[in-house]
């Protein structure tokens, strides 16, 4: 099976809109997934420049999908679903 990726957006706008809360997923990830599923900050993911105006950060990606105004729980939930669904 191959792993799942989840990239925690750590750029400014993502860090201030809440991000900051985010990165406990790079303990908790590891923690409960094992290594089903990787996880890593990663610089601006230019979401937050195209919808600057009705921005939705924090933004989190799983694979090829944005989770918007991510929060740990959603983010879980998410993996979740993918790893049921693979
Ligand atoms: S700072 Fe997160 S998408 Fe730009």
């Amino acid at each position: 099976m191959e792993k799942i990726s989840v990239k925690v957006c750590l750029g400014t706008t993502c860090f201030v809109m809440g991000g900051a809360n985010l990165q406990e997923l790079v303990d908790i990830i590891p923690r409960k997934y094992g290594d089903k599923v990787e996880v890593a900050g990663s610089p601006c993911l230019g979401m937050c420049s195209i919808q600057w105006n009705y921005s939705k950060a924090p933004y989190v990606k799983i694979d090829d999908d944005i989770i918007e105004e991510a929060t740990v729980e959603k983010v879980l939930e998410a993996i979740d679903t993918k790893l049921g669904s693979k």
